[in-house]
């Protein structure tokens, strides 16, 4: 069965003392907290700021639940890109997941499908996880071309991957018009799109990787509301923002399931 994940993205916020303290808080909650998975079964990923992720990745390896994950990283192995971060420097401090295709970086950074196939590449090479985000704007959904233009995202960025590559990837839906909006998509919603994902998986890689592959849910998810959304049949976890900044509403999310 496929694993289940909440993975925070602190987008760019928590200086390095606060990220510590916020990291150190959930370990504490998750103590006394316990989720009824097991750690094979559901992952919990803080997306940290670079600043923060080699001391995240120290304080997460005594929990077998805790990963870290950075933001963002660039398409080449090394060399004259000031500026950029390598994924080998991300794996060299113990950090293991990549979170690539935002939103906020297609649009603040002219991040294209093509460009983040690149990534996706390199990222599987070096043996890291990425968290692949697709997601249309509110116009695409009420033109009603929101089914075409994520399968677009998925294609241009992913298709080109075997299937034993592909089964390395987790996807992460995220409607940009419900992003720190405090407007959730509704279950009908999400479920909706997260099932087509995974028709288009099917007809690509098959019944067994479509039903093996980790599909989030993200924009305004939230310790109220993420129990209902995560019980939809094809939402498996959650990218959440503003959310994970708060120790306890991130360890709700957690329990959510
Ligand atoms: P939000 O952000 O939970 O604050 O809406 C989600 C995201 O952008 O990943």
């Amino acid at each position: 069965m496929r694993k289940k994940i909440v993975a925070g993205n602190w987008k760019m916020n928590k200086t390095l003392a606060e990220g510590v303290q916020l990291i150190n808080e959930v370990k504490e909650l998750l103590a006394k907290q316990t989720p009824k998975q097991s750690p094979a079964e559901l992952g919990v990923v803080f997306g940290t700021p670079f600043i923060t992720l080699a001391t995240a990745a120290e304080l997460v390896k005594d929990n077998a639940y805790l990963s870290v994950a950075a933001q963002n990283c660039y398409t080449k192995e090394s060399g004259a890109y000031t500026g950029e971060t390598a994924v080998g420097m991300i794996k060299a401090v113990g950090v293991s997941n990549v979170i690539i295709g935002h939103s906020e970086r297609r649009e603040y950074f002219n991040e294209s499908n093509q460009m983040l196939a690149e990534k996706v590449d390199i990222i599987l090479k070096n043996g890291l996880t990425p968290i692949f985000c697709c997601g249309e704007r509110l116009e695409t959904r009420n033109e009603g071309k929101h089914f075409d233009w994520i399968k677009q995202q998925i294609e241009e960025s992913l298709f080109h991957l075997s299937a034993e590559e592909f089964g390395k990837v987790v996807i992460a839906y995220e409607p940009i018009w419900a992003i720190g909006t405090g407007v959730t998509a509704s279950t009908e919603q999400a479920q909706e799109v997260h099932a087509f994902i995974r028709s288009i998986l099917v007809a690509k890689y098959g019944a067994k990787v479509a039903d093996d592959t980790t599909i989030l849910y993200g924009g305004s998810c939230n310790a109220a509301n993420a129990k209902e959304l995560f019980a939809c049949a094809d939402v498996d976890g959650g990218l959440i923002g503003g959310a994970s900044l708060k120790a306890q509403d991130f360890v709700t999310i957690i329990t959510s399931f």
